[in-house]
């Protein structure tokens, strides 16, 4: 399907990754890591969704895909910037040494090389890959800055006087570490300073994202081998408050960290700045196997960050809360693009969502997918949120394939890809649950109204 409303998914076949995400031109540009010949991970192309108002989105094929040396062998994650109204994209390239001899679209024993390039267009939709590339970072050769291999997923910002880019990499595939750049001029990049925390907080920090919100700066990363309980995904999402001096790249992390998100299926988030300048973050979520239809992977709806002391909040995004305003009664009314359910929980109560149960547990919030996922070994069932302070009020957004459950306010919040759930919502001690479904296309996208999806963006 081109066209989707409330959550992006795979249009088929496999997505990763959010990539270059950016308001552009009057259009939020959502790239992302895909693989267009089956429903699986293996050379990595940038596919490319575009959207209005963060809620209907239309998938425009393929922007980036291997042509020269350096990305033989994929386009991996990266990040956008607009200069002199042009669009920046910055990714990383990826060389295998070594193809695996069974599959031409993975590489052997991880014997492959890392570059980072960019490419830039005049319009957001066209790319020349034959002729636009360069390579801004080459390979990194100096064990003391990073890794050849393993450093990856530019993440590029304005800062006071200078633009700025961090790569995520890792100390001898022990620990994670944050590698800052800095240029004048978006081409000439110099290596400035590293980051890192130490062996407990993964062996490689994928997607590193920083940026500074009205109540402190924020840095996000995807640490690979975080947890250590048997669980299939080791790999997960974490968050910190920290603190940045730019002259030096000078990050200074603290050792607590959140979960970017609790229900455990979301990674590799990257932020933007939205229309009305709220910090605005897009996620993948992953899915263990694919959906009826063929594809698989799938993005979070919006979320706003804001950070407030030491607490990092993920708030539904306003334009989501707006779109799904329709009253409903029965969760059977609603449109196949989903509903959202609001409601409070006492101590002990429970609600249903359509098999998904979510029970306060005291102080905790808890969601239990088991009816509604395949179980396998190290399938993550059933999350739990921390102690919760600031009461218990649940905004659910759900469709057939992913349940977000938005705590407070974005105090916490868990998603959770599903399998088919039912048409029903259900709360203990029959608790008033308002029910609102999306209401119909906005006059923003009425553009692409009777147009050929051709047409409608450009
Ligand atoms: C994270 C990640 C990135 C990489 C991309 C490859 O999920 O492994 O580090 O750039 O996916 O698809």
């Amino acid at each position: 399907m081109k066209r989707q409303r409330l959550h992006l998914k795979a249009p088929d076949n496999w997505v990763n990754d959010p990539n270059g995400f950016i308001y552009y031109k009057g259009y939020y540009h959502l790239f992302y890591q895909y693989f267009p010949y089956g429903p699986r991970w293996g050379t990595m192309h940038w596919g490319h969704a575009v959207s209005r108002d963060l809620v209907t989105w239309e998938h425009r094929g393929i922007a980036l895909y291997p042509t020269v040396r350096e990305d033989r062998n994929g386009c991996f994650s990266g990040s956008a910037i607009e200069q002199d109204g042009k669009l920046y994209l910055v990714y990383t390239g990826v060389r295998y040494e070594v193809v695996n001899p069974e599959d031409p679209h993975t590489c052997l024993d991880e014997q492959f090389e890392s570059a980072q390039l960019m490419i830039t267009s005049e319009d957001g939709f066209h790319f020349d890959n034959e002729n636009g590339k360069t390579v801004i970072i080459p390979p990194v050769t100096d064990k003391e800055i990073g890794d050849r291999t393993h450093t990856r997923d530019p993440k590029i910002w304005r800062g006071t006087d200078a633009w700025y880019l961090v790569l995520g990499s890792t100390v001898e595939e022990k620990y994670g570490e944050l590698l800052f750049f800095r240029s004048e001029d978006l081409r000439t990049w110099t290596y400035v300073n590293k980051a890192w925390k130490g062996p407990e907080y993964g062996w490689m920090w994928e997607c590193p994202d920083f940026f500074e919100t009205e109540g402190g700066a924020v840095l996000m990363v995807s640490p690979m081998g975080l947890l250590k309980n048997g669980e299939k995904e080791k790999n997960q999402a974490v968050c910190f408050p920290v603190g940045f001096e730019e002259s030096a790249c000078r990050m200074d992390i603290p050792d607590e960290y959140q979960f970017t998100d609790y229900g455990m299926d979301l990674y590799a988030p990257q932020t933007t700045v939205d229309a009305e300048g709220r910090r605005v973050m897009e996620a993948w979520i992953r899915m263990p196997k694919p959906a009826e239809a063929g594809w698989i992977g799938m993005f979070c709806s919006p979320r706003v960050v804001e950070r407030r002391g030491e607490h990092i909040y993920f708030r539904m995004h306003p334009n989501i809360r707006a779109a799904c305003s329709e009253e409903i009664t029965d969760p059977a009314e609603a449109s196949p693009d989903g509903y959202m359910a609001v409601f409070e929980l006492e101590d002990g109560e429970q609600a249903d969502i359509g098999g998904l149960l979510i029970t306060r547990d005291g102080n905790r919030i808890r969601a239990d997918r088991t009816a509604v996922y395949p179980s396998f070994e190290g399938a993550h069932l059933i999350s739990e949120t921390p102690e919760l302070k600031d009461g218990c009020r649940l905004e659910v957004l759900a469709d057939d394939s992913l349940v977000e459950i938005y705590i407070n306010d974005g105090e916490y919040v868990i998603s959770n890809a599903v399998y088919g759930i039912g048409k029903t919502v259900k709360v203990s001690g029959g608790k008033t649950v308002r029910l609102y479904t999306m209401k119909a296309d906005k006059e923003n996208n009425e553009g692409m109204e009777g147009k050929s999806s051709e047409e409608s963006y450009e």
